[in-house]
């Protein structure tokens, strides 16, 4: 049905329930009475509370629109009762007021139904913050989105919020040197290159399991080949970093417990004192997107965690509440 035909059809009902008021008021004023209470009141609810999906629920401003258009109906009811009008003015304050009231009342309780069937944070992110973070997190997850983003035109299986941190680590840091395990088409070893550029320091390496060819080349960028736990790997890995750097690490490789556990040994001792050693994907495993992943990196934290206390999680880098490292960013503060 078109807007003008819901008018029309809006209008012939108006004007039929007037003639009935009219009708039954001109023989029993009392029974006139009650329906011209209850029609007002109907119609200032009606009006309050807009039909249709998706149309904005009442706010005090449309439930009073709703109350003037009712008042009007309700005087032109009078006209038709000239001779009983004072006994209709009562009726017309209650059935008014009335109206307002239940169009008001019915709008709220409908906006704060919708916030919490929508999950609005504005609603729901004052009781519960974590459910709205948690509940974004793995729309986002599920989405896929991380596969499809770049840098530079190079895929880097990231959330940009991450980039950030570690742009701003970067720049706080200046550190000499990054390690990076699990390198995949090198996106995210050209983003801490580029950043590396910007603030006039750093190296790169990057090591993964496989030689993929095409992935970007940049003069401080290293790509190293073999399994980031190999002791051929780690010895590359040790002849390359000086006494003096200040060293990043992020670990990015095989996500399964025992391997990320096996990296936090082998390349925490890299890690300066003030600076990180960044665990990806600490989301996994259930903390909050895909549970059937088992024990992974979170799981890997706790245990190096345990054993050792030169690192704690800086929770500070978690500001910007959507992050796939929750947990893993780790400082060494001794
Ligand atoms: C999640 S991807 C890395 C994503 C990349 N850092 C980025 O953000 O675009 C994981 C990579 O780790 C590599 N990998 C798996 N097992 C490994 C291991 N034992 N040592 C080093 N790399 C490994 C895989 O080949 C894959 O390219």
């Amino acid at each position: 049905m078109s807007r003008l035909q819901r008018h029309i059809l809006y209008g012939l009902v108006a004007a039929l329930l007037l003639a009935l008021l009219a009708f039954v008021g001109g023989r029993h004023p009392l029974a006139g009475l009650l329906l011209a209470i209850v029609l007002s009141a109907g119609l200032a609810h009606l009006l309050a509370y807009p039909i249709g999906r998706g149309r904005a629920p009442a706010t005090g401003m449309r439930a009073f629109s709703g109350v003037a258009v009712a008042a009007l109906y309700l005087a032109l009811a009078l006209l038709s009762f000239r001779e009983s009008l004072w006994a209709f003015l009562p009726s017309m304050f209650f059935a008014t007021a009335g109206g307002f009231l239940s169009g008001l009342l019915r709008g709220r309780g409908r906006l704060a139904r919708k916030r919490r069937r929508t999950g609005s944070p504005s609603a729901a992110a004052v009781d519960d913050p974590t459910a709205v973070v948690d509940s974004f997190h793995r729309l986002y997850y599920e989405s896929n989105a991380f596969t499809r983003t770049s840098w530079l035109g190079v895929s880097a299986l990231k959330c940009p919020l991450d980039l950030w941190i570690y742009q701003e680590i970067i720049h706080d840091l200046k550190p000499d040197l990054i390690i990076e395990c699990g390198t995949a088409s090198g996106g995210s070893a050209l983003f801490l290159a580029s950043i590396c550029d910007l603030v006039g320091n750093g190296r790169v390496i990057t090591i993964d399991i496989e030689d993929k060819p095409g992935r970007p080349q940049h003069p401080r960028i290293t790509y190293l080949h073999g399994s980031s736990i190999s002791p051929a790997i780690l010895e590359q890995v040790k002849s390359a970093v000086a006494e003096e750097d200040r060293a990043l690490v992020l670990l990015d490789s095989d996500h399964r417990k025992d391997h990320v556990l096996a990296e936090l040994r082998a390349y925490s001792s890299f890690v300066t004192s003030g600076s990180y050693l960044i665990v990806e994907d600490t989301n996994i495993g259930g903390h909050p997107v895909a549970p059937e992943a088992g024990p992974g990196p979170m799981e890997a934290v706790d245990a190096f965690l345990a054993e050792n206390s030169a690192f704690v999680i800086d929770e500070g880098k978690e500001k910007f509440f959507l992050t796939f490292n929750p947990r893993g960013y780790l400082k060494r503060i001794k």
